[in-house]
């Protein structure tokens, strides 16, 4: 079966950028299929360093074609943008499509987010203030503004006309924020469509007939499982369906067509933004892991809350992805460390319990209870080239992490660059 799904297990920047790299080298088309510019992506190749914000990882392969489905929200001048960039330094954009159903993100969007997370203040979510949520609230209100409506001048500027309307009045009566002016938008928006016209297309039919014609799929989640918006830490969540059934809807494949579900597990555990977190370190010990691992948000540069790896969470994300293996990431970012912990399980109102309670206020009320492993050297790490040649140490963290959550790591991350990486068991889409 040629789809497969690549879906980050904790409170997203687990290395699906990586892993998605490292997986299109076989992949025909790679699919985005929820969120927005929110997401960032960061892919070391050949020595440089990129950050993506909405194009899928696989841009990078000269063959394979990026699309963006039907569930994301996109920002058609951050889009563009990056299409720029990546023309810039040397890439095609020309396998890039996107869907004609995906919603747009306007400054309004932005606006309104930014006063409703200042309104909240203590008890703000902390978005990226990328006018992701926003923009989900407009699509499921139906009021929403699709990629196809950029192409249509009529329609469009309808549209705006009647949003502008409502969000001036939003922003000028109950936040005391500054309106925008409908026809500059619809100018500027027209603009967009004009530069995004070739690439428009229904991309639920080009799935169907690449997979038809046998083409191997890849959906690259975006975020994590645990910022999902039904079965993340909500209210601390997205807006999307971060989970695997979020790559159907929101890029019109069906089910029966996927094969594979791959989650993206960090040998650790962050998290940008508030809410709950069982095994967060505020010691040395957290601010070694983020120095070493550059652990800052790729969208905010905020740094990121850190903490060791949580098995009850993963066995939540196991089962809601049913994940058919693993990929873990940033084995090298422990490294150095004289003792490295997992936790097992919560201790929650005076009881040890194996699975995570299911109201977020009592989630943050659990104690993480950890299993203690040996640390490993960075050098005996990073000169392993086969799951063996791992020290014993390594190999023992995996394991435990495998017996905890039931899922085989068939990929290990061992550094930033796209060659490091130990592969141990059967991965990709069974080709060659
Ligand atoms: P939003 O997606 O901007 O609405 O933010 C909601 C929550 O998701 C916040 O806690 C963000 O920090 C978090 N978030 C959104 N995108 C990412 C991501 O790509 N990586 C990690 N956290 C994210």
């Amino acid at each position: 079966m040629p789809a497969l799904v690549i879906i980050g297990a904790q409170w997203g920047d687990e290395g699906k950028g990586k892993v998605t790299d490292f997986l299109a080298r076989e992949a025909d088309f790679v699919v985005r299929f929820q969120g927005g510019d929110n997401a960032g992506h960061t892919v070391v190749t050949g020595g440089n360093e990129y950050k993506l914000f909405l194009l899928p990882s696989g841009v990078f392969w000269p063959d394979v074609t990026s699309v963006l489905g039907n569930g994301m929200v996109i920002d058609p001048a951050v889009l563009l943008d990056e299409m720029d960039r990546l023309r810039a330094a040397g890439h095609s954009t020309e396998r890039i499509r996107v869907s004609h159903a995906a919603h747009v993100v306007l400054p309004y969007h932005r606006a309104v987010e930014e006063a409703e997370e200042d309104r909240l203040g203590e008890g703000k979510i902390g978005t990226t203030r990328r006018g992701i949520g926003p923009a989900y609230l407009d699509k499921y209100a139906r009021i929403g503004i699709r990629i196809g409506d950029l192409l249509e001048p009529d329609v469009l500027s309808a549209k705006i006309k009647a949003n502008v309307a409502f969000k001036n009045v939003l922003l000028e009566k109950v936040y005391g924020r500054e309106g925008f002016s409908a026809g500059q938008l619809i100018d500027e928006y027209l603009g967009y469509g004009d530069r995004l016209r070739p690439y428009v297309t229904d991309t639920s039919l080009l799935l169907d007939g690449a997979l038809n014609d046998g083409k191997n799929v890849l959906f690259e989640g975006a975020q994590g499982t645990m910022l999902e918006i039904d079965y993340g830490t909500y209210p601390y969540v997205t807006s999307s369906y971060t989970t695997a059934g979020g790559a159907c809807v929101g890029s019109g494949v069906g089910p029966t067509r996927i094969g594979s579900v791959i989650g993206v597990i960090k040998a650790f555990t962050s998290r940008v933004g508030n809410g709950p977190f069982p095994t967060e370190l505020h010691d040395e010990t957290g601010q070694y892991i983020r120095r070493k691992g550059k652990e800052y948000g790729t969208r905010t540069g905020r740094p990121r809350r850190m903490g060791w790896l949580d098995t009850v969470s993963l066995r939540t994300a196991a089962r809601i992805n049913g994940f058919s293996w693993a990929a873990l990431t940033k084995l090298d970012t422990l490294a150095g460390l004289p003792k490295v912990r997992i936790c097992t399980a919560y201790r929650f109102s005076s009881h040890v319990v194996s699975a995570a309670p299911t109201a977020t206020t009592d989630l943050a009320q659990c104690e993480a209870v950890y299993e203690e492993f040996d640390g490993w050297d960075e050098a005996a790490l990073k000169r392993a080239r086969t799951y063996d040649a791992l020290p014993a140490s390594v190999r023992a963290y995996v394991e435990a992490v495998e017996e905890a959550t039931g899922v085989e790591m068939r990929l290990i991350g061992t550094g930033q660059d796209r060659t490091e990486v130990v592969v141990k068991g059967e991965i990709g889409f069974g080709r060659g």
